[in-house]
């Protein structure tokens, strides 16, 4: 048997990059996943390979930061599979610029997707869960929910240029330690990893640093200039970026039926990164 057979697993923003890898684990491991994406042909890409894998996956393709976003995902979830065992925040983006340029939009972009998305992602679960908690504590068997939330050595350690990114990121560490306080008596644990340097199109290297992506219709300058990024290696120990499959190894792990003990816990997956 599968470790998260019967599971149902919601993972934002699993369109591209760790978060499409992390719905690849948790469909491996046997769980049932909602995948939500902005694009909807990324999300479809996520879905399609799920479901060639032999495996369950439904898209919910819409913005995490959209109006009645996170009800509407709730119901669909409920409506679809019935139930939620993890639910994984980890849709976001990098909208840079040193904080003496920084927009009050910019500002609030960042708090929007990186903070209150997750935030009301997590209350709009809340009818569920308890309906699904009462249910089992009722037929005496309980199952291990998980929360995952997904931060940034932004947060961690900080990072020049990043300030209204990392200040939503570092909210995530409140949110989950005060959370996993609340929820433990549902059995619902509650960490979040901050991760270092992965290879995603956001931290792709270019010649002149001048990597767009393409954020509902607006352009968002990402990536790094070759001698940033270098720079930013000689402080990892391991030495190198992780791939997104490395990266989504260290949220999946919280979702395994042998962590079932640990909550409130914000780790690091940055390589032992120092800086
Ligand atoms: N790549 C890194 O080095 C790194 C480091 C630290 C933290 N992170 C965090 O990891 C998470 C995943 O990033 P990634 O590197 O895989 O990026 P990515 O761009 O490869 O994938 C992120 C996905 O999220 C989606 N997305 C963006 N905004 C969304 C929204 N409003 N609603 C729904 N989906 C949305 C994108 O369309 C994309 O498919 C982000 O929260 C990011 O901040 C990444």
């Amino acid at each position: 048997m599968r470790k998260l057979e019967n599971s149902v697993a919601v993972v934002t923003g699993s369109g591209r990059g760790i978060g499409r890898e992390l719905a690849f684990l948790l469909a491996k491991e046997g769980a049932k996943v909602v995948v939500n994406d902005l694009d909807p042909d990324a999300a479809a890409e996520t879905q399609a390979t799920i479901v060639a894998m032999g495996a369950c996956a439904s898209a919910f393709p819409r913005s995490v930061t959209s109006l009645n976003f996170a009800e509407e995902l709730a119901e669909f979830t409920k409506e679809t599979f019935g139930d939620v065992h993890i639910i994984v925040n980890n849709a976001g983006y990098v909208w840079n610029e040193p904080v003496h340029r920084t927009t009050d939009e910019q500002w609030e972009a960042m708090q929007a997707i990186h903070l209150t998305a997750p935030f009301r992602i997590i209350r709009a679960f809340h009818p569920l869960l308890r309906e699904r908690v009462d249910a089992e504590r009722t037929e005496g068997k309980l199952a291990s929910r998980r929360i995952v939330n997904v931060a940034s050595i932004a947060a961690t350690r900080g990072t020049a240029g990043q300030v209204a990114y990392s200040s939503a990121k570092a909210g995530l560490f409140g949110l989950t330690r005060s959370l996993a306080k609340e929820w433990g008596s549902m059995n619902i644990t509650v960490n979040c990893v901050a991760f270092g340097l992965v290879d995603t199109r956001l931290t792709a290297t270019t010649e002149d640093g001048t990597g767009v992506i393409k954020i509902e219709g607006e352009k968002r300058r990402v990536g790094f200039l070759p001698n940033q990024r270098d720079a930013l290696i000689r402080s990892i120990p391991l030495a190198r970026a992780a791939s997104a499959e490395e990266a989504a190894g260290g949220a999946f792990i919280f979702c395994l039926p042998e962590a079932s003990y640990i909550t409130g816990q914000c780790i690091e997956v940055a390589g032992g990164i120092a800086y």
